[in-house]
């Protein structure tokens, strides 16, 4: 049911850990299943980002995702690592289970809010970064929400 790249990152998590005084720190969860990531990241004066650091307290895929896209936006701009998206990291893993997917949107999310934060304290603007949403589950499935 997973890709052999989803188990080598889910048992040997790349990047996890925390940084120090991190450029920024992007938090965000999903109220549904109650998975929460964080992401740092330690960018330098050129908008570089030296290194990025995760903690998930989540499922196998959230590990995963999360690692994977720590791998991939690691010594990339800033820029360039908005375009590390969700479907970016799944490709990355040879493919999610679909009940899975919403797992990967949370390492993306993680990013952005990351990357938000660090824009934020130095007063700059990432072109297409949005504000993030803390909790990924919002705005999803209303319907099963009004009751
Ligand atoms: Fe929620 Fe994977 S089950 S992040």
């Amino acid at each position: 049911m997973y890709s052999e790249k989803v188990m080598d990152h889910f048992q040997n998590p790349r990047n996890m850990g925390e940084i120090e005084n991190a450029s920024g720190i992007g938090t965000v969860g999903n109220a549904k299943c109650g998975d929460i990531m964080r992401i740092y990241l330690d960018i330098d004066e050129d908008g570089i980002i030296r290194d990025v650091k995760f903690k998930t307290f989540g499922c196998g895929a959230a590990v995963a995702t999360s690692s994977m896209a720590t791998e991939l936006v690691k010594g990339k701009t800033v820029q360039e690592a908005m375009e590390v998206t969700n479907k970016a990291v799944m490709e990355a893993l040879d493919g999610l289970p679909p009940v899975k997917v919403h797992c990967s949107l949370l390492a993306e999310e993680a990013i952005h809010a990351a990357l938000w934060d660090y824009a934020e304290k130095n007063g700059i603007h990432i072109e297409g970064l949005e504000k993030p949403k803390s909790d990924i589950h919002e705005g999803e499935e209303q319907e099963e929400e009004e009751y």
